[in-house]
């Protein structure tokens, strides 16, 4: 991932279009109370939490913390915020445990376009037991993963091209699981059901959004790559030359113009929403 929050900042009109969006439609299955404790996770440099979440709330709640495996976003994101009922933390949302002072803590944890970047299966479903045992009894989830998206297959065409396979040899950890499964909205109910979580919501999604241009696809396309911190300033510009062709040859990228290079660029991408509850009383196995 690019951690330069300024950039991601400025190109992530999609993640804020997608976050308000799903929230209209979901929050009405979250049960807000006065004094709530509220977790984001992945929540980068804060423009979603901050910007789109935020606003949302009701504004008595106690704390909001935004998580992320990325210090340098999440200090971005604090210079944003003078709010002292807001912080950050540094975690990784996969780990084996969740912090002694987490368990239990939060009454809803938010999470939007961060789980995809955990490929493998059984980090993911990690995961969400790290979510599900950070909740109260009767707390709730609001989580968004792409299931697919064009980037996908950007980054899994160029990892074949000889002079950038070295940078993209692990792509496949930051590639949705859910992407190869036959049917990811099942998939995904029974892992949250075996958990121990009611289930209101999970399912996928088709979904796209319209670029004003190529360049700014090709922006979001900087702010979120997996193979950023690995290639040198010298080589970026001939990296994302070989990425504008993968842009341009995407069957289902579609452009306005023939030339490509102006007009508006409508980007398709499929998610799963998923709202759920821990149960007041953990279920008897
Ligand atoms: C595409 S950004 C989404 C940011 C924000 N939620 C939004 O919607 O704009 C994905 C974020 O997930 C974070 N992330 C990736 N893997 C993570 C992990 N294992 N634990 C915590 N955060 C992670 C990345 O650092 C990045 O900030």
């Amino acid at each position: 991932m690019n951690e330069d929050g300024l950039h991601y900042s400025k190109h992530c009109e999609l993640q804020k279009r997608d976050a308000d969006v799903t929230l209209e439609q979901c929050l009405k299955y979250l049960k807000c109370r006065n004094g709530d404790c509220i977790m984001d996770v992945g929540a980068a440099e804060g423009s979603v939490t901050l910007e789109v979440l935020l606003p949302k709330l009701p504004n008595n709640f106690k704390q909001l913390l935004l998580c992320d495996i990325s210090p340098k976003l999440l200090q971005f994101a604090k210079n944003r915020t003078d709010d002292e009922r807001i912080d950050t933390r540094e975690m990784d949302i996969a780990s084996s445990t969740i912090p002694d002072e987490f368990d239990q803590h939060f009454d809803h944890i938010f999470s939007f376009f961060c789980l995809n970047w955990i490929g493998d299966r059984t980090k993911n479903v990690q995961a969400f037991k790290n979510i599900y045992d950070m909740l109260k009894p009767g707390g709730d989830i609001l989580v968004t993963i792409a299931i697919h998206s064009p980037f996908f297959d950007f980054w899994e065409n160029l990892a074949k091209i000889e002079k950038w396979a070295p940078y993209l040899k692990n792509v496949t950890n930051h590639i949705s699981p859910y992407q190869k499964m036959h049917n990811p909205a099942q998939e995904l109910r029974k892992s949250l059901e075996v958990i121990g979580f009611v289930v209101h919501v999970c399912e996928k999604q088709d979904n796209f959004y319209t670029f004003p241009s190529l360049s700014h696809l090709l922006e979001i396309s900087k702010a979120v790559n997996p193979s950023w911190e690995f290639i040198s300033q010298d080589e970026r510009n001939n990296y994302f030359q070989d990425y504008e062709k993968e842009i341009k040859n995407h069957p289902k990228v579609i452009f306005e113009t023939a030339t490509k290079a102006e007009g508006k660029v409508r980007f398709p991408y499929e998610k799963l929403n998923v709202c759920a509850l821990k149960p007041l009383k953990a279920r008897e196995n």
